[in-house]
């Protein structure tokens, strides 16, 4: 059986182009890319699904009530769907327990920091990296982890790290971020894919390929 993934996206979906990428070249054993679902309708990210033929649904969150509800009509399109795993991918909503708690240890996350510092509400995007420049760190980074029912506190699968240089903008570290959550993302989805994953608390043990 395949491992069906949905990726969520709001944004320009460079890192949904990464993952895409990483499958049609053949990096995700025995997984297929489903569905890719947006709050955004002009988001970039669904035209890049669209192209290679991915179902590219928008969700207007204007038509729900709440979050709740927002997250139950997202629910029925994954079972429906009968997705294994989603992927967050630049998606600027918070999950609520409605999806948390249905898909425990199957949802990802990327953000673009290595946590648990600079994670949290209202840490995303562009923000992220002005508080780790006023920091004065000397490092920076990306986490994937699973998303459980906290803000970016979920068990953290793999990070990548990238130096702060002392004449840095927030734009050009996030640039260099980004090139390394390319790399880590679909890493992280093909070891979900060969089972390689393992949660022990709050480590993700990942074990040797068969
Ligand atoms: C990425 O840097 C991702 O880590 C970040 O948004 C960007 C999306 O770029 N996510 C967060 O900040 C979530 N807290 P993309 O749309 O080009 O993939």
């Amino acid at each position: 059986m395949k491992t069906r993934i949905a990726v969520m996206v709001s944004g320009g979906g460079t890192n949904l182009q990464a993952l895409l990428d990483a499958w049609k070249s053949g990096q995700f054993n025995q997984a297929e890319i489903s569905l890719v679902v947006s709050n955004q309708e002009k988001a970039k990210a669904l035209d890049r699904a669209r192209a290679v033929h991915v179902p590219a649904l928008f969700l207007n969150p204007a038509q729900y009530k709440d979050r709740q509800a927002y997250d139950q009509q997202l629910l029925k399109s994954f079972q429906e769907n009968k997705i294994d795993l989603i992927c967050l991918a630049g998606y600027m909503r918070i999950l609520t327990t409605v999806i948390v708690r249905q898909y425990e240890q199957r949802i990802m996350n990327i953000h673009p920091a290595l946590l648990p510092a600079f994670g949290g509400e209202g840490m995303y995007g562009l923000h992220v990296h002005e508080a780790v420049m006023q920091s004065g760190a000397k490092y920076s980074g990306c986490t994937v982890h699973f998303v459980d029912e906290g803000t970016d506190t979920g068990p953290i699968i793999l990070q990548a790290v990238v130096p702060v240089l002392d004449h840095d903008t927030p734009d050009k570290l996030a640039e260099r971020v980004l090139i390394e959550e390319h790399r880590l993302y679909p890493r992280a989805v093909s070891l979900f894919c060969e089972g390689r994953l393992q949660v022990a608390g709050k480590r993700v043990l990942i074990k040797e390929k068969a």
